[in-house]
């Protein structure tokens, strides 16, 4: 379990994470959603100890957090946005490497990487330099070198930014299994869709805080179901119904050429974090 009480995180004057109250339980998948500058990496820097927060406390498994602890470092693993990962070594090299640091015993070693390696299906990639490998291996790469000294919290910054579709879908798979193991994972990211099928719970964050925080069929289910979009002076105009009939109704007054579709988690997404009024549109 990890717990969060009024977490803040200040640079200068700025609030980059604003009094966050978390409860992530473990062995669940928790995704931080949010646009741009909104915090998220910051709070994932707090939670794996790589940043002190101005105020606030962390806890563990009700275990104070101390960011000098060797014993809490070892129950985390962390997966940053950049690569970050020796070009001139192989993936068998890397991981050995982050093993020797986390003070693993040779023969321990040995074990976890012929696992990890077949865990992440690069058996044929296991002798290439890292610089010779694809987008997609790199950040395999980067996960299984995470949990190499078996942590138990994975935290990942945006995993999947800039890969294309079908690779996404692989370290999903990858990540998915991680989970089904039994590992908690916190990660960020800005796809919804990622969020969606990867997590139990999302927090949408906006401006240092969780504005809300739901499961994805929770989200989904306070939201109204159909969206009216209406493109005319060079916008589009969102309007939300609860049904069918009052979005068609809301239409055919309308004379112009809007369509009507089902409501998805990025409307839920936009109505909580957009700062422009977008609720005003609820015409429910
Ligand atoms: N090291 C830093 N120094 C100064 N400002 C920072 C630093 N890290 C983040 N910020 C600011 O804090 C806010 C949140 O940033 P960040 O946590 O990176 O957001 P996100 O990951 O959601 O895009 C941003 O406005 C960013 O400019
Ligand atoms: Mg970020």
């Amino acid at each position: 379990m990890i717990k969060t009480e009024n977490l803040i995180r200040q640079f200068g004057k700025q609030k980059a994470v604003d009094g966050l109250n978390l409860h992530i339980p473990p062995g669940s998948a928790y995704a931080l959603l949010g646009p741009n500058g909104a915090g998220k990496t910051t709070t994932l820097r707090l939670l794996s100890t790589l940043l002190a927060p101005t105020e606030g406390e962390i806890y563990v498994d009700g275990e104070k957090m101390q960011r000098a602890s060797k014993a809490m470092k070892s129950r985390l693993g962390m997966v940053s946005q950049h690569f970050s990962l020796q070009r001139d070594m192989t993936p068998r090299e890397v991981l050995k490497l982050h093993g020797y640091l986390h003070g693993m015993s040779r023969r321990d070693r040995k074990e976890q990487i012929e696992r990890l390696i077949r865990f992440a299906g690069m058996e044929a990639e296991q002798k290439k330099l890292v610089s010779e490998l694809s987008g997609g291996n790199k950040r395999k790469l980067m996960i299984v070198r995470a949990v190499m000294h078996r942590p138990d919290i994975l935290f990942l910054d945006e995993p999947t930014v800039g890969l294309d579709a079908s690779i996404r879908r692989s370290i999903w798979d990858l990540l998915k299994k991680l989970r089904y193991a039994g590992m908690t994972i916190v990660l960020t990211t800005h796809y919804i869709e990622e969020a969606r099928v990867l997590c139990d719970r999302i927090g949408m964050m906006s401006q240092g805080k969780i504005v809300a925080e739901d499961t994805p069929e929770g989200f989904m289910s306070t939201l109204p179901a159909y969206v009216v979009e209406d493109y005319r002076d060079e916008r589009t105009d969102y309007s939300y119904f609860p049904d069918r009939d009052s979005a068609a109704n809301y239409i055919a007054g309308q004379n112009t050429t809007a369509t009507v579709r089902r409501s998805n988690l990025e409307d839920a997404y936009i109505l909580h974090t957009d700062t422009k009024g977008s609720k005003e549109r609820l015409r429910a």
